[in-house]
């Protein structure tokens, strides 16, 4: 049901989506957005890793049960962690029955490489919903040497379309396009009939996802080019934790008009 409402936005409604990764966060974008994702980002904005390589399916379990539970009315969709899918379609479909089981999730989402679409299409058949994610994997930026664009070159375009085009075949129920050009976002989007989601990959998607802590300023590390920051929460934390500090020095008891 939740996954039908999706897919009749297409061409008419852009989908909004953001990543949580706790209850709180959940609770306030469950108002707002269509779909939720717990991305693997959380190794980034989390837990402070370099990169999403070394998330393990236990982060993402506790991550995506927190915000199960907070959020009501949007899709939840959690991410499949690096090395918990590429080995084979069993151990893709064990690890993803845990997840939807012990999170209580609606779909799962995996970063598909041309040789991985048959792991999507066994995951389809199994009854597991999944969401693809093409053009920029995080999860190979060691081996392609950081965030780059990607798909801007004519081979490469035409294999990241191609790649699109399988996965829907595979029966995914929407695509996350990730640091792609305009032109080739566009001509994605309008060759597919599952929605498109994209980020860095222009307003040609269906859909937009970002990186909440990048949104609201919480990322002090690197915010990618494409973000705007809409607050500024890490000047915000710091001004309250800073009066906190000054009162608690000046030996005011912070709280006190509060209590009976
Ligand atoms: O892990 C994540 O947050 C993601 C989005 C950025 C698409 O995959």
């Amino acid at each position: 049901m939740k996954i039908e409402k999706i897919l009749q936005k297409k061409n008419r409604e852009k989908i909004i989506c953001l990543t949580a990764y706790s209850f709180p966060v959940a609770k306030i974008l469950d108002e707002i957005c269509d779909i939720i994702l717990v991305g693997d980002s959380l190794g980034m904005t989390i837990y402070g890793m370099k990169d999403t390589v070394d998330v393990t399916l236990e982060m993402m379990i506790n991550h995506g049960l927190a915000v199960v539970r907070a959020a009501k009315k949007s899709l939840i969709v959690v991410d499949m962690p690096h090395g918990s899918y590429e080995k084979s379609d069993e151990w893709a479909l064990e690890n993803a029955r845990r997840i939807i089981e012990e999170t209580s999730c609606d779909a799962i989402k995996i970063e598909v490489t041309p040789q991985l679409v048959s792991r999507v299409e066994f995951l389809v058949k199994n009854n597991i919903n999944v969401m693809g994610h093409v053009g920029l994997l995080p999860q190979h930026v060691r081996e392609i040497g950081g965030y780059k664009y990607q798909g801007k070159d004519e081979k490469s375009a035409a294999e990241i379309l191609q790649t699109a085009k399988d996965i829907e075949k595979a029966g995914a129920f929407s695509l996350v396009i990730e640091a792609v050009p305009e032109s080739l976002a566009a001509k994605i989007s309008a060759e597919i009939k599952i929605p498109t989601i994209g980020i860095g990959a222009s307003g040609a998607c269906d859909g937009q996802v970002l990186v909440i802590d990048d949104l609201v300023g919480l990322n002090q590390e690197f915010t990618p080019k494409f973000v705007k920051k809409y607050e500024n929460l890490a000047e915000r934390i710091s001004a309250a934790a800073s009066a906190f500090s000054k009162d608690v020095k000046e030996k005011k008891f912070p709280g006190k008009e509060n209590l009976v």
